[in-house]
């Protein structure tokens, strides 16, 4: 009885203040929907293996069906960022629409409401990319003046989606990157000790298809969920940075074909906003570009083994392609944050895109045309970066593989450019990587080098302009061999063999030697260690490198990301520097350093795998 009288007094209250005009300004709410909720305290116990690396929290969906499995980790994470934080709080919360995210999205509302969070924002249909989350967070201003405080992103990246696959949830922080380690850390902590969980069970579920506000009451006060357009926000963003009519121009140039592949991902939402109704592409130009929670079935990753249906378009495939190949291709993965680009039969390594882009970047694009506050590469990435950097005298940092490390630097203004190996690129427009944004800076570069030609003359193509910057900056040949499942003991003890080798120098000069006459010293070898210049804070262990004095590299990690047993990835790179010498076939060229790299590391004898599980 006491609660029925609290809670019609909270109705009075709302609608007196409304009359009166102090009540925040009614949007398209719901009035009438308005329900009255309560507030239930659920007993549940600790479940193992919570803990999130830095992309999340990644299960199979059976597991995050278990019964308080989700509930168990949104309440560590409510916890973990204090009842201080969470009350009065603006959430975003969506996703690339995988299996589960629906269900996801309900409960985390109910969740929400709760624990005293005052709004939360869903993109239409629970649709949000990774980056277009962290664009939300940065840029979005609610009707009533609100800004998000941070965002719950459910998607498990670049993994396949279904009920038989990966579901993930992370969360993102008020610069709209994610939760640093000392967060996770608390997090992963709070779902070891968990006894009660808060949900406002009677909440009815929200339409999130349709946009508009719906309001609740709570014990606390009110509750709304907005429901808003995916893209708007973050096309607003991309027309700020890219100067879209010059784009348009190329895209609508005969000599120009272009063609982007969604894999079914959450991208697709924004492709086809951007390149067909802001830019003018043709819709056949797109390919998968409807999110499907099972994206098809496949494996929404952009590398040219999963996305086939592109590869092959473009003409990198091994059977010719029944059409001429578009000029420019380019994927994202599931979540929209990864990229891949593809000339006309021509592959960008991920490392060369990062340098291409910050090499023309000022020229190119307006957001950058002050000049580039820094570049950032993370370790495995080749050294094509470095060249740039030093060549237009650019500051420059190297950090351990994981986004968050840029995201440090990017907010202390030290840097606007940055790539990783594992094909992502970004920038500091937003604080996650930017598969989308990593196409528009390579449309960009396309108009920029050819806004003479497109009426007259050749078109200078993705490959004339990988080629011309490998003859002014020398080309990074660059392999990578992942062994996938590996036994995780035999992967230890594999990276522990190569420590100890790395005592004596000369030992390991004799050992390569023996194997391989024609490569270079190793001048220097060591664990990859990264002391962070804003928080000072040190990693430890990112990897063990081989560097070579003629600037070839090795280098063994183990992967961070991985479901099943270990994953070792060796990167494999060697500088060319002589023009005549940079058009070679790439594994033909590393083909000495791959001989090294498995013998010296006895690869086989540790793993007993006599090939790698993906060679790209
Ligand atoms: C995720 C992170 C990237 C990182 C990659 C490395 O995609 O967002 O920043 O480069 O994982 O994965 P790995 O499996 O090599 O640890
Ligand atoms: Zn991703």
């Amino acid at each position: 009885v006491l609660k029925l009288q609290f809670n019609l007094n909270l109705v009075e209250t709302f609608y007196r203040k409304r009359r009166e005009g102090t009540a925040a300004p009614a949007r398209t709410t719901n009035y009438k929907a308005m329900v009255m909720f309560k507030i239930s305290s659920v007993e549940t116990t600790p479940i193992d293996g919570q803990k999130p690396g830095t992309s999340g929290l990644r299960k199979k969906v059976k597991v995050f069906l278990q019964p308080h499995y989700l509930h168990n980790f949104v309440q560590s994470t409510f916890n973990a960022l204090t009842a201080e934080k969470v009350k009065g709080a603006t959430l975003v919360v969506s996703g690339d629409g995988r299996y589960f995210s629906k269900d996801a999205i309900q409960i985390i509302i109910k969740m929400s409401a709760a624990n005293g969070v005052r709004q939360v924002w869903i993109g239409q249909n629970g649709l949000l990319s990774t980056p277009a989350v962290s664009a939300v967070i940065r840029e979005r201003v609610g009707a009533d003046g609100s800004k998000a405080t941070g965002a719950f992103i459910l998607t498990a990246s670049h993994n396949p989606g279904g009920p038989h696959e990966d579901f993930g949830i992370k969360y993102n922080m008020e610069n709209g990157g994610p939760a640093p380690e000392a967060i996770t850390d608390k997090i992963y902590e709070n779902t070891k000790s968990l006894k009660e969980y808060f949900i406002a069970e009677d909440l009815p579920d929200v339409d999130i298809s349709t946009i508009g506000v719906t309001s609740f009451g709570g014990p606390e006060g009110q509750f709304d969920v907005e429901v808003f357009d995916s893209a708007s926000d973050y096309v607003k963003l991309m027309k700020s940075i890219f100067d879209f009519e010059s784009i348009q121009k190329l895209l609508q140039s005969a000599k120009f074909s272009f063609c982007f592949d969604a894999l079914h991902g959450v991208a697709g939402a924004y492709a086809k906003r951007i390149f067909v109704e802001e830019l003018g592409a043709n819709e056949s130009s797109l390919l998968n570009c409807t999110p499907k929670e099972d994206f098809g079935g496949g494996h929404p990753d952009p590398n040219l083994t999963y996305a086939k249906e592109l590869v092959a378009r473009m003409g990198l495939g091994k059977t010719n392609p029944e059409q001429e190949p578009p000029e420019f291709g380019a994927a994202a993965d599931g979540d929209a944050d990864r990229n891949m680009v593809l000339g006309k039969r021509f592959f960008v390594t991920p490392s060369d895109s990062v340098a291409i882009i910050a090499a023309n970047a000022v020229q190119a694009i307006p957001y950058f045309s002050g000049g580039l506050k820094g570049v950032a590469r993370s370790m495995p990435t080749s050294a094509a970066l470095d060249v740039v950097a030093k060549h237009l005298n650019l500051k420059f940092f190297e950090v351990p593989t994981g986004w968050k490390f840029f995201g440090n630097l990017m907010d202390a203004g030290m840097c606007s450019v940055c790539g990783e190996e594992s094909f992502g690129t970004g920038s500091d427009h937003i604080r996650e990587k930017d598969g989308i944004w990593a196409v528009l800076a390579w449309l960009s570069i396309l108009a920029y080098k050819n806004k003479d030609n497109l009426n007259e003359g050749k078109l200078i193509t993705v490959e004339d302009i990988v080629t011309q910057h490998w003859a002014k900056y020398g080309r990074h040949y660059y392999t990578r061999y992942d062994y996938e499942n590996v036994d995780a003991g035999a992967a230890k003890e594999l990276m522990a063999y190569l420590v100890e080798l790395q005592a004596s120098l000369p030992d390991v000069n004799k050992i390569i030697k023996g194997i391989r006459s024609d490569v270079s010293n190793v001048a220097e070898a060591n664990e990859f260690e990264y002391k962070d210049p804003v928080d000072g804070s040190i990693s430890k262990h990112q990897g063990i490198r081989y560097l070579f004095e003629d600037g070839s590299r090795l280098v063994f990690r183990l992967s961070g990301t991985g479901s099943e047993g270990a994953t070792i990835r060796l990167y494999i790179e060697q500088y060319e520097k002589d023009s005549s010498k940079t058009g070679r076939d790439s594994q033909d060229a590393l083909a000495p350093l791959v001989e090294v790299a498995l013998k010296l590391s006895k690869m086989q004898e540790f793993t007993g795998r006599s090939a790698p599980t993906i060679l790209s």
